[in-house]
């Protein structure tokens, strides 16, 4: 754990103003978080800043607010309103710059679509589009009445769709003909008919033209999105909700095969990511920011949508893969559009390092003034190679860790108020308003040095509001392994100097390329295959994306485990899941290891792909199964090597 001495202090105030801060926080979090919430714009201030009845948090209780009038309004009826907001690029290379007067006048009229198609306060509205402009101005246009919106990867298959839509009871889904992905087109509107079929909720579907693909849109219940704006009107109202109505409902896995409907509220929300954008990424009306990730995972949803709009910054969106056509496309962009906040995943750095620093060579990077990385633990190695090749050793990274359910970033440099020294490989400390701890097995404080579990001891602002339609899932995930305390599934490690080091998840989730994707979901979608009788999947380290997916599986009586079965399984949790969830590797078992009382041992078949000590295996049921694994696994391994 070396310290880099980097020379960022001047460019910042001395840290005992990150400390003061910091320290206030914690000594008055109410009139802290107050602060930070009267820098946005409310139509009615709130009756009490926290109503805590644990571990319900309720913020700013009373207020009134709307995300788009904080995001679009506010802006457009300043000198910002001529200012870029959006600069899209789609990958076929089509351009699209949206200015704030632009976005403002776009908003309202998606808010009138939405609206002409009986769409109010509280309806659930499902996304499924490509990262195309209409994404965020869809968002914008549910929060502008009312509406909570609940975005749903591209990149999910029709029953993935269909199980999100169906638990969240989605009124009206928004779709497109398709989207360019690696120069094909991804079918959505195929995919979504598909769902469809299953959803009897949606009353009403809205398609995007976007590919010009030949799609059926069966009318009355479907409609074009540009016919129906011939008639929008060009204003409409913001609707002034209270604090506490949900902003929008995004699904994350956890441990049970059932993704959970993660609730976000509206003031609490964006006061976190408001103070935390400013905080982290010295975010200004000035900056030019680009987040790569998807608008369909948290990180979209508040780095490129909600913070960089309510800061009146201009956000790039970028619709394809990072790689095509060459690998200069992201270079291209970051010089093209003056990028000077630029905030990747580990996993697109350790690839990008892979193809060696010519392709940066060739590139004027000088806009770039802070680098940020989320999403899973960054290598000290990656680390140095993005700041010393990327950032040009100028540019502070900022290792952010949060989590859906956090809302907002947590941990993490804050060069916005002043940068402590970086190290590579930490988040190193909470954000002011974040008390985050790392704890044994007995809920005290672990030593420095030693391996715990991370845990956030005050409510804070972003919190989720709850698991949609699961209260009692809500407590029992985050609240009750240590009573009163936040778990966030993660094992941590903190220095001497307090720093902090997220290790990776102490739950059955795994994190691929970034991905959250929980193993109790990619075994309910590998047994729906009709020869597999039951299956264990557990992540194997992987050098670019962290980690990869491993599936051990016993088949059905007399089904022979032939090399095209594998194919056909993956080619099943493609189809079940999606592209995120296809396996590197499936192994056909005689057994799978079990406990005497039936549980798999996930752990011994973990230890077997990752090449790690099996430990102790009294509690198995047959110990020939794991003999017979190891064995075949070991002549894996070895046809493996060969063919590398
Ligand atoms: O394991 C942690 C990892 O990502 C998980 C949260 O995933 P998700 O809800 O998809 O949100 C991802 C982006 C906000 C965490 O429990 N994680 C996230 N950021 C980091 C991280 N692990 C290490 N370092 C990080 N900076």
């Amino acid at each position: 754990m070396a310290e880099l001495s980097l020379p960022f202090e001047s460019r910042y105030f001395p840290l005992k103003k990150f400390l003061n801060m910091y320290q206030r926080s914690m000594e008055e979090p109410e009139e802290f978080w107050a602060e930070q919430a009267r820098q946005l714009d409310w139509f009615k201030t709130w009756d009490s800043v926290l109503e805590w009845e644990p571990p319900f948090a309720r913020w700013f209780v009373g207020g009134r607010l709307n995300a788009s009038h904080i995001c679009v309004d506010r802006h457009a009826k300043t000198w910002r309103r001529s200012k870029v907001a959006i600069y899209w690029e789609g990958e076929p290379g089509d351009i699209r710059v949206l200015s704030y007067s632009t976005l403002y006048r776009e908003v309202n009229r998606y808010a009138s679509v939405l609206k002409n198609c009986g769409v109010g306060d509280g309806d659930k509205v499902a996304l499924y589009l490509p990262m195309i402009p209409e994404l965020p101005i869809f968002m914008l246009a549910c929060a502008r009445i009312g509406a909570i919106h609940t975005v749903i990867f591209s990149g999910f298959s029709a029953q993935a769709l269909a199980d999100r839509v169906n638990d969240v009871q989605a009124k009206l889904l928004v779709t497109a003909d398709g989207g360019f992905r690696r120069g094909k087109i991804i079918p959505l509107k195929s995919i979504a008919d598909e769902a469809l079929t299953k959803c009897p909720s949606v009353e009403k579907v809205i398609v995007v033209k976007r590919t010009d693909s030949p799609v059926t849109v069966k009318t009355p219940k479907e409609s074009w999105l540009h016919d129906l704006l011939e008639s929008a009107a060009q204003f409409v109202e913001p609707e002034p909700v209270e604090s506490n109505h949900p902003l929008y409902i995004l699904y994350t896995s956890g441990t049970t095969g059932k993704p959970k409907g993660v609730v976000h509220s509206t003031g609490g929300y964006l006061v976190q990511n408001y103070s935390a954008y400013k905080w982290v990424f010295d975010l200004r009306e000035e900056s030019v920011y680009w987040c790569t990730a998807d608008v369909g995972w948290v990180t979209g949803h508040s780095s490129i949508v909600y913070a960089p709009l309510a800061h009146g910054a201009a956000m790039v969106l970028y619709e394809g893969a990072p790689d095509y056509p060459t690998i200069e496309r992201w270079w291209d962009i970051i010089e093209k559009y003056g990028v000077s906040v630029f905030y990747t995943s580990p996993t697109a750095i350790r690839m990008f390092m892979g193809y060696g620093e010519e392709m940066l060579n060739k590139h004027d990077l000088s806009s770039l003034e802070l680098l940020g990385s989320v999403g899973e633990p960054i290598n000290p190695e990656a680390w140095l190679w993005f700041y010393q090749h990327v950032g040009g050793e100028r540019c502070p990274i900022v290792d952010t860790w949060w989590q859906t359910e956090t809302g907002g970033i947590m941990i993490s440099p804050s060069p916005g108020i002043e940068c402590v020294p970086l190290k590579p490989g930490s988040a190193t400390l909470p954000l002011p308003g974040v008390e985050a701890d790392v704890v044994g097995e007995d809920g005290k404080t672990v030593p420095p040095e030693r391996r715990g579990f991370l845990v956030i001891k005050k409510p804070w602002p972003g919190m989720l509001l709850g698991i949609h339609g699961a209260p009692e899932r809500y407590k029992e995930a985050y609240w009750s392994r240590f009573p009163g305390v936040y778990y966030t599934g993660d094992y941590a490690v903190r220095d001497k100097d307090g720093y902090f080091w997220v290790l990776g998840r102490a739950d059955e989730v795994l994190k691929v390329a970034g991905h959250r994707i929980g193993t109790a979901e990619l075994e309910d979608a590998a047994v729906s295959h009709p020869q597999v009788a039951e299956a264990a999947v557990v992540g194997k380290e992987d050098p670019v994306k962290g980690e990869s997916i491993v599936i051990f599986a016993r088949l059905k009586k007399g089904v022979d485990p032939s090399p095209e079965l594998k194919k056909d399984l993956a080619g099943h949790m493609r189809r079940m899941v999606g592209p995120i969830a296809v396996p590197d590797e499936v192994h056909f078992v005689a057994e799978l290891p079990k406990t005497r009382s039936g549980k798999i041992m996930r752990r011994v078949l973990k230890a077997v792909a990752n090449n790690t000590s099996i430990g102790d295996l009294t509690t198995l049921e047959d110990k020939s199964s794991v003999d017979e694994i190891v064995k075949a696994y070991q002549e894996f391994r070895e046809v493996k090597g060969k063919e590398e």
